[in-house]
């Protein structure tokens, strides 16, 4: 495809994209119970309350969550469920075994305190994310929280999503649009610089003084 083309097919779908932000933003809270959330959540933690717990085949560390908005975790917990979208064979299995209320009580747990995006600029984005950051921010946090924050995940996990996304095993429109272009060295240029950014998603605490059911 000509450059020319495929940034102005690139330049539509941000512009469509700077609409869907204010819409988005706008969509209600959850309300989730952050207390039911963490008693719910047990058994994640099993994967996601272990630093550097990896998932098996393929080799890749399982993502941080600590850090994401509510929305996002909703949002990715939903598509795991249908299987369509996210086609992750144990997250499937775990998420069908969540009810709406569910999701949305463990979302407000794990995402009890969500990244801030920063007032001054933070790092300078490598060429090869300068499309990325109208929705992930320069700083790696979602402009919008239905968005996903990327600062400080997992590197090798951004480029696992970012081949997902490539090859249709994940099939959300944008993310299959925006990584199609992407190169395998662009990848690695990507996730080191959203790997490298700070304040960080984290892996999720397994003992918290200001949620303390569930000890
Ligand atoms: C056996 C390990 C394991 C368990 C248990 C587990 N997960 Fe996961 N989780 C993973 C892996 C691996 C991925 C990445 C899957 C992929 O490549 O899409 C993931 C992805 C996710 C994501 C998407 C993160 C993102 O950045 O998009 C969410 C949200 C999530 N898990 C929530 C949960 C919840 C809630 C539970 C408990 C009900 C749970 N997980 C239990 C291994 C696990
Ligand atoms: C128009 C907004 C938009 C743009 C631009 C965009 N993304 Fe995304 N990105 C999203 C959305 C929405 C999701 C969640 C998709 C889903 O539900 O699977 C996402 C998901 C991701 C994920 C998976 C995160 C996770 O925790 O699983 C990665 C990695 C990612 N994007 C990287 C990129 C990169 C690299 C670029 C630039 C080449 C980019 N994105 C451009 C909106 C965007």
């Amino acid at each position: 495809m000509a450059s020319w083309v495929r940034w102005g097919a690139i330049s539509a779908a941000l512009a469509c994209g700077a609409l869907a932000h204010a819409a988005l933003a706008q969509s209600p809270s959850l309300n989730g119970d952050p207390v039911r959330g963490k008693v719910l959540s047990q058994t994640c933690l099993g994967c996601h309350g272990i630093a550097g717990y990896r998932n098996a085949y393929p080799n890749y560390e399982v993502p941080k969550l600590w850090g994401q908005s509510p929305e996002y975790i909703v949002a990715a917990l939903e598509e795991y469920k249908s299987g369509v979208e996210r086609t992750h064979v144990t997250m499937h299995a775990q998420a069908s075994e969540l009810s709406e209320r569910d999701m949305a009580d463990i979302a407000a747990y794990f995402g009890a305190d969500p990244l801030h995006r920063q007032t001054t600029p933070a790092s300078t984005a490598p060429a090869a994310a300068a499309v990325c950051v109208a929705c992930h921010g320069a700083d790696g946090v979602g402009v919008v929280p239905q968005y996903p924050s990327l600062a400080g995940q997992h590197p090798d996990y951004l480029i696992q999503a970012l081949r997902e996304y490539k090859d249709g095993d994940r099939k959300n429109a944008v993310m299959v649009g925006m990584s199609t272009p992407v190169t395998e060295e662009s990848m690695r240029v990507i996730a080191e610089y959203y790997a490298g950014l700070r304040p960080s998603l984290k892996t999720v605490p397994r003992r918290l003084s200001l949620l303390s059911a569930g000890r």
